[in-house]
């Protein structure tokens, strides 16, 4: 069964593997573990059985005006099963006070999104592709 926590405490670097697919320089398990722990919201869907963690979705936010969701991802073998869609619901309802909730998405995944009310926007980002596995 697949159960979902905004928490990380019962949460180890072990359980977090076969995330960053594609990824040529992914965090390792620890960093991710420190992505989550230092984003201001996140949820995880849990594979109580497996005991691993097979989805997440973080945000960060001022918590005032603005929030960005900078990852999503449910590993391979669990998706198509409605699990990336409730991480989304969960963390837009949750940063639903805020005025602006901003991410970034290659036009195919639009339609992913565009259920949860979110619409397409231009933007710009930049990317230190030497630092992709994460600032030490
Ligand atoms: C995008 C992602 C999180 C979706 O997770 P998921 O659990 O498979 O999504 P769901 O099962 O909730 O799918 C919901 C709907 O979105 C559609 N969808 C899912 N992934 C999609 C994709 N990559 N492109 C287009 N549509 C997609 C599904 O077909 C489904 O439509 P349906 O309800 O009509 O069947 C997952 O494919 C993933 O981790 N991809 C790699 C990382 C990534 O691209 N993250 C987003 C960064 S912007």
């Amino acid at each position: 069964m697949i159960t979902y926590t905004e928490s990380t405490h019962e949460v180890t670097a072990q359980q977090l593997h076969g995330f960053f697919v594609g990824w040529p320089i992914p965090p390792s398990a620890e960093t991710h573990l420190r992505i989550l722990r230092g984003s201001d919201f996140l949820e995880l869907a849990v594979d109580d059985e497996a005991h691993k963690v097979v989805g997440f979705i973080t945000a960060t936010t001022d918590g005032v005006l603005s929030a960005y969701i900078p990852l999503l991802e449910v590993i391979p073998d669990y998706r198509g099963r409605g699990i990336g869609s409730e991480l989304l619901r969960t963390m837009l309802t949750r940063l639903s006070y805020l005025y602006m909730v901003d991410l970034l998405c290659e036009p195919e995944l639009q339609s992913f999104y565009s259920p949860e009310g979110m619409r397409p926007a231009v933007g710009m980002a930049i990317r230190h592709y030497g630092r992709q596995s994460g600032a030490v």
